[in-house]
């Protein structure tokens, strides 16, 4: 096969979306276990199948396809750059689980269904966040790749670690639960919503590029486009929670105001909240600008996806 300058300028932006979606699928529902005891691998299942735009793994291997040597239209099976897209889609998915719990924000849609703990119990909805999060670094650990190169393996579980951990995901969600009611100053509540939301965005396009063994100059325009990209993302599910759709989004709309939550919105309004995400956008496409601009169609394509979708 000759070179490709990338597979989403070969196959289109739609195109590419659609193919890495469909791939992504199929490698979770195979990886996925089928069974565990009573009935947990249901609600595991249930959890992270049939649903979600699956931005996560798409930005892992958008900044894999924008910083590998591989020039073909798909990346190898036997490349780990799979195994960090799964991997971040689990603990997306876990989060969501717990997110959702009466504990936290009591939602009972979820992409378009009822949530975990409301088909399956609290539980069991607790518990399959649980093996979500192991199952996470299993893949992330598992051979063969992980045999061949463990200092790649260490450095992936580590990124992803600690984007989830005390001081990225669950620390961004210990914060919002405690804000409750509350009115945080700008700089608190970026703080926030890098780290429940930015952190693991951050992560997915680092993980990319880590598997694709890129050099530290590059890794580092990375990570400046994931951090911008990352708390957009979370700006506009803040503004999408007020002008959103419930059926659209497949959740249930309106519910930051209900909770009084602090969000974008609620500090900078709808017009101040959608010019930050404006301007991140911006700052994330020049990031960009140090890679070579074919390879980084899809990234760019994605900063644009997240700052303008309606869901
Ligand atoms: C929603 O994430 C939760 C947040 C972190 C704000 P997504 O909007 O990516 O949800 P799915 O994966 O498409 O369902
Ligand atoms: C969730 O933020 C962030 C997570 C870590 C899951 P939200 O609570 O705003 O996400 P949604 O709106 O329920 O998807
Ligand atoms: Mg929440
Ligand atoms: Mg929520
Ligand atoms: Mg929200």
């Amino acid at each position: 096969m000759t070179a490709l300058a990338s597979a989403a300028a070969e196959l289109g932006w739609e195109g590419w979306v659609a193919r890495r979606q469909a791939q992504m699928e199929r490698w979770l529902a195979e990886q996925l276990p089928a069974d565990a005891p009573a009935g947990l691998a249901d609600a595991m299942r249930y959890a992270v199948l049939d649903g979600g735009k699956r931005l996560r793994p798409l930005l892992v291997l958008a900044a894999w396809e924008a910083t590998a040597a591989h020039h073909d239209v798909d990346p190898p099976a036997t490349e780990p750059v799979w195994a960090a897209a799964g991997a971040v889609e689990l603990i997306h998915a876990y989060s969501l689980v717990h997110d959702d719990l009466p504990c936290m924000d009591n939602d009972v849609l979820r992409r378009g269904k009822p949530t975990v703990h409301v088909q399956y119990g609290q539980a069991q909805a607790l518990l399959a966040g649980d093996a979500l999060q192991a199952l996470a670094f299993e893949w992330l650990a598992a051979p063969p790749w992980a045999d061949r190169d463990p200092a790649l393996a260490v450095a992936l579980v580590r990124e992803l670690a600690e984007a989830a951990g005390a001081h990225g995901m669950a620390g961004g969600q210990a914060i919002d639960l405690a804000c409750v009611g509350r009115r945080l100053d700008r700089a608190a509540l970026e703080d926030m919503h890098r780290r429940k939301t930015g952190a693991l965005l951050l992560a997915s396009v680092r993980m990319g590029a880590l598997a694709a063994r890129a050099p530290a100059a590059v890794l580092a325009a990375i990570s400046a486009y994931g951090r911008a990209l990352g708390l957009a993302f979370q700006i506009v599910d803040d503004v999408l929670d007020v002008t959103g759709d419930t059926a659209a989004l497949g959740k249930t709309v309106g519910k930051d105001a209900a909770a009084d939550k602090p969000t974008y919105v609620s500090l900078l309004g709808l017009e101040g909240a959608r010019a930050c995400a404006d301007a991140l956008l911006q700052q994330a496409l020049a990031a960009l600008q140090a890679l070579s601009a074919p390879r980084a169609q899809g990234l760019a394509q994605l900063a644009r996806w997240v700052v303008q979708r309606q869901h």
